[in-house]
């Protein structure tokens, strides 16, 4: 059998990733191939048991997408987005044709509401659909599952009718989504428990909960919807999505583990890759964790106040409920100094989980160390990974940063002289003035570089502490309704910054190539 849903072990929930299909839907968060099959692997190497690659439909981003995911991943079932309609599934179908294991996931609206003025259909006409497209999506595979958007707003005997219909059909999970984070938790719980009892098929299904976080409680109606019998929890890392996210997969995922004594279930999931996987999609996507967010956040194990510390150093239990080790949190991650070596280096790469790189990424990768190491007294961990985020997939990159020197302080003029190397030339020195360092560094660039596009978010974040700690800079531009964020960490902030400029103009002007073809200019 080659369904997540098949013979299952009741207490078993499935974790069903959707941080590159509804994750990405949040604003400004855009992602492409190559960050997307860098989640997607992580995602893997944890126990997602499902990951929904995309909507293949929507763009032909996420069709490259699903199928890119769908050739690369082994063991996670992999799952494309579809509405009720044939030309939708088709696409699912056709984007998931290398996958091992591949779901459709297929969805239409139930509530009045969206019934009425979006789809503009009956239940009648609605129920014929969820019908006809389940039965067709079986065509492709034998493991479908079928949404009622807005569920939590749905009529409860007309939800009963569709979910009967959909699993008489052939659907093997049922989503009973909170589409706009409206439930409370004792109100969802209910749902799933009335849906369970009335539906006389319930039973040939596995239900599934998929919350949004609107009122803040996407984690608590997860939770409280297993506990009324549901097997598959729809998630994201960092609680990524739409408005106010979706329900954050290290928060369900500890919670399960951490209260078994309570909830008497478990997942798959190898929870030491947690860390990892959130550090990868904040880099990635420039959405920051918020300092006191659960289980990711950079205070989550920091115990400041004098009576808490004085209770970890007598017992660890006092204050802590789970450990950092078991999210992936080294407590002594300092590492590396600059005597280390090539083989200390590539050493801890491995224990870092970047082993399948070639020679050339390592010996980059080992000369930005190198260089960090000449200027900071102690690398941690951290250090090492902002470099490889930095370092990924740049590799094919038109425009390279080659050098940069400014003058800053409040003797002005502030200005900027860089140096660039485009598609292979380096490009003589530009010097450029600005209303300070950034702005003078951002408008070398455009000097260097002429183009359109607008800087929407500049954001600076400390990868350790200390005053010469790595700065990781994102900057997201925007061109022609297109965005994309681009990363760069540097112990100066201004070369991070202009590292993290030029990479978001790299991802433009492929963005730009892959839409129409045009040869780059600079
Ligand atoms: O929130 C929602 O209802 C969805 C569905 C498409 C599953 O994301
Ligand atoms: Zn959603």
């Amino acid at each position: 059998m080659t369904s997540a849903t098949a013979s299952r072990d009741p207490n078993r929930v499935i974790i069903f990733d959707t941080t590159l299909r509804d994750g990405e839907q949040a604003p400004g968060c855009s992602m492409n191939l190559e960050e997307k099959l860098r989640i997607a692997g992580v995602l893997e190497e944890m126990g997602v048991d499902v990951i929904e690659a995309g909507f293949p439909i929507a763009s032909n981003g996420d069709f490259e997408a699903v199928r890119e995911v769908g050739r690369v991943v082994k063991t996670s079932v992999v799952a494309a987005l579809a509405r009720t309609a044939r030309a939708d599934i088709d696409r699912a179908a056709e984007a998931l044709q290398f996958a091992e294991r591949r779901r459709i996931h297929t969805f239409i609206s139930t509530s009045p509401v969206h019934m009425q003025h979006m789809l503009k259909m009956t239940e009648a006409e609605v129920l014929q659909r969820t019908v006809d497209y389940v039965t067709y999506a079986r065509n492709f595979t034998d493991d479908v599952e079928w949404s009622a958007q807005d569920a939590s707003r749905s009529d409860i005997d007309f939800l009963c009718r569709c979910v009967e219909a959909a699993i008489t059909a052939g659907a093997t999970t049922i989503n009973i989504p909170d589409t706009v984070g409206y439930a409370l938790p004792h109100e969802y719980a209910t749902l799933f428990r009335t849906l369970i009892e009335r539906v006389p098929n319930s039973d040939k299904a596995v239900f599934s909960a998929h919350c949004h976080n609107d009122l803040g409680l996407a984690v608590a109606n997860s939770l409280a919807a297993i506990g009324a019998g549901v097997r598959q929890i729809e998630c994201t890392v960092n609680g990524l999505g739409e408005r106010a996210g979706n329900a954050s997969m290290e928060e369900v995922v500890m919670a399960i583990r951490t209260r078994h004594d309570l909830m008497k279930v478990h997942t798959g999931i190898r929870t030491e890759h947690i860390t990892r996987a959130s550090r990868l999609v904040s880099t990635i996507t420039g959405f920051q964790v918020q300092p006191n967010k659960a289980i990711v956040g950079a205070n989550a194990f920091a115990h400041e106040s004098g009576i808490h510390q004085d209770g970890m150093l007598k017992h660890a239990e006092t204050y802590e409920i789970m450990t950092p080790e078991s999210v992936g949190l080294n407590r002594s991650s300092l590492v590396m100094g600059k005597h280390s070596g090539r083989a200390a280096f590539r050493a801890k790469l491995k224990e870092l989980g970047y082993d399948d790189l070639g020679e050339n990424a390592v010996n980059d990768a080992f000369s930005r160390f190198k260089d960090l190491a000449d200027r900071k007294k102690e690398i941690f961990d951290e250090d090492v990974i902002a470099i490889m985020d930095d370092e990924a997939g740049r590799k094919n990159d038109a425009i390279r940063f080659l050098a940069l020197h400014v003058v800053a302080g409040s003797r002005g003029p502030q200005h900027a002289v860089l140096e660039l190397e485009v598609q292979g030339k380096a490009i003589a020195p530009v010097v450029a003035f600005g209303n300070g360092p950034v702005d003078a560094v951002f408008n070398a660039i455009k000097l260097a570089f002429p183009h359109e596009a607008r800087l929407q978010l500049y954001q600076v974040h400390a990868v350790t502490a200390g005053t010469d700690a790595q700065a990781e800079v994102t900057v997201r531009l925007e061109e022609s309704g297109k965005t994309v964020n681009g990363q760069g960490a540097d112990a100066d902030t201004l070369v991070a910054s202009a590292r993290a400029y030029v990479h978001a103009l790299n991802k433009l002007m492929t963005k730009r190539q892959k839409t129409a073809p045009v040869a780059l200019s600079a």
